[in-house]
């Protein structure tokens, strides 16, 4: 019998910290990684290359089956490359405007019923740690741990803003406010897989804690509840 692989999700708003808690949470635990906003940004990305309307839900759900996408973390080095048919994409699926046409097309049930298996297919021994807007809820409902990480919009803007300034892209920080404020809107009040925490999450509000006490928090959580019956 095969060993089912657990999950740790990590579920959030924009900015709210839960891509960077969540690698360094995998690094840890040395388990591996579904950054599953990725794959709504690769769909955008590949959409927009391939002249495919982001209105046209069907072209889109077709596009999102047969994404030709990897993710590989070479040795030694902290950065996932990602690679969309073959091509690395660098940045490009980073920009506020991919994220912004992510989160139209992640609106569109059928494209994420076009990735609903691609991303429980991450889940493989040692573990998986997840992280997205619906990993707890929709993804992996029995997930051993779920978190659901939020911080005020204030405190998202601004790190967003100096995530963008340190990999070299323009931001403005009015505009990252109303884009951040408009995308939770978007990803809160959609009908398929609102924004929200899962009724078993535990959510741990960050506008005040550093990257490293959040880490600390997620990874105390997960061995207080889960590491003691399984060493
Ligand atoms: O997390 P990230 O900002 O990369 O996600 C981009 C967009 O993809 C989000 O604004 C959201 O609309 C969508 N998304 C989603 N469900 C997920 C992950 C991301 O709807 N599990």
């Amino acid at each position: 019998m095969t060993e089912r692989a657990p999950v740790l999700t990590i579920d959030g708003p924009s900015g709210s910290g839960k891509g960077t808690i969540a690698t360094l949470v995998a690094r840890e635990l040395g388990w591996h990684l579904l950054d599953s906003g990725a794959l709504y940004r690769l769909v955008a990305l590949g959409a927009g290359r391939h002249n495919i309307d982001l209105a046209d839900a069907d072209s889109l759900a077709e596009y999102a089956a047969s994404l030709d996408v990897c993710f590989e973390l070479p040795p030694g080095t902290a950065e996932v490359v990602t690679r969309l048919e073959g091509l690395p994409v660098g940045d490009a699926i980073r920009s506020e405007t991919c994220g912004n046409a992510a989160s139209k097309v992640a609106a569109l049930g059928a494209v994420r019923q076009a990735l609903l298996q691609r991303q429980r297919d991450f889940r493989r021994t040692p573990g998986l740690v997840a992280d997205g807007r619906d990993m707890g809820t929709v993804v992996f409902p029995d997930a051993e741990l779920k978190i659901f990480l939020t911080a005020s919009v204030a405190e998202r803007a601004q790190r967003r803003y100096k995530q963008l300034i340190q990999k070299g892209i323009s931001a403005n920080l009015p505009d990252l406010l109303t884009e951040i404020a408009e995308r939770d809107a978007r990803d809160t009040q959609r009908t398929v897989s609102p924004l929200k925490p899962a009724d078993d999450a535990v959510v741990l509000d960050t506008s005040e804690l550093s990257i490293e006490e959040t880490r600390n928090r997620v990874i105390n959580l997960y061995r207080d509840r889960f590491a003691p019956s399984r060493q």
